[in-house]
């Protein structure tokens, strides 16, 4: 099976009842929109955008961004549309179908690059994490940020705890990325700019990114 199909079907019902379980255990998520600070008539990219319910927190902390979400998952994205227009924000957030680990900004959102791009518990259910942590990159524009946040590696909690979260977590397609901080700090050579992360939690997320040297 595809991984886009994979995804809809992991999607298919968990979509009804996915903003009101995530929130005990998706932590982290409404730190970084708190932390994401786009400039004043600025852009923003969330890369697996899901329900869209990120997307509607961004737009009520920062009302003067206009807002951009990709997903695979055309499931998930019939939820994020409808939750978009009942949020009244059909007019600042545009939603597009892609993948993660190759899509063409400027195709699905008529820009190459944004101020702010972020990815929020995706990278753990993308294969290729790799690739769409250097699409993402690609999309940040000079000055602008990437900001990560995803399942750490729980390295201050105990141990049996990880093996309970990790086996649970892999039912549902789920690996938390162990290499995540490293490849972001290459990513940032790579890319001229400065990497930064931190675990959350005890390790139980992760928070990590980039800033993107100025043109
Ligand atoms: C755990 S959900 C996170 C959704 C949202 N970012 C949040 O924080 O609530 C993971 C999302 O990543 C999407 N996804 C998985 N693989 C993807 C890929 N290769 N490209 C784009 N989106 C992908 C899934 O469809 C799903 O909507």
């Amino acid at each position: 099976m595809d991984h886009r199909s994979l995804m809809d079907g992991v999607y298919r019902w968990q979509r009804h009842i996915y903003d009101a379980t995530r929130k005990y255990y998706l932590l982290g998520r409404d730190g970084l929109i708190a932390d994401l600070d786009p400039p004043t008539g600025g852009t923003v990219l969330e890369i697996g955008c899901g329900t869209g319910r990120n997307l509607i927190a961004v737009g009520k902390a920062w009302p003067a961004a206009t807002l951009h979400g990709v997903d695979i998952s055309e499931a998930m994205l019939a939820t994020a549309r409808a939750s978009v227009v009942k949020a009244g924000m059909g007019d600042r957030i545009t939603l597009a179908q892609g993948d993660a680990c190759g899509f063409d900004a400027r195709a699905l959102f008529g820009r190459a690059t944004f101020d702010r791009v972020f990815i929020s518990y995706a990278l753990s259910m993308i294969p290729d994490w790799e690739a769409a942590l250097r699409q993402a990159a690609r999309c940040v524009a000079p000055g602008g940020r990437l900001e990560i946040v995803d399942f750490g590696q729980q390295e201050r909690l105990p141990a049996l705890w990880k093996r309970a979260l990790f086996g649970w977590l892999g039912a549902f397609h789920v690996a938390p990325r162990a290499g995540l901080r490293a490849a972001v700090e290459r990513l940032a050579q790579d890319v001229g700019g400065v990497a930064q992360s931190r675990a959350l939690y005890r390790g139980y997320a992760v928070r990590g990114g980039l800033i993107r040297a100025e043109a």
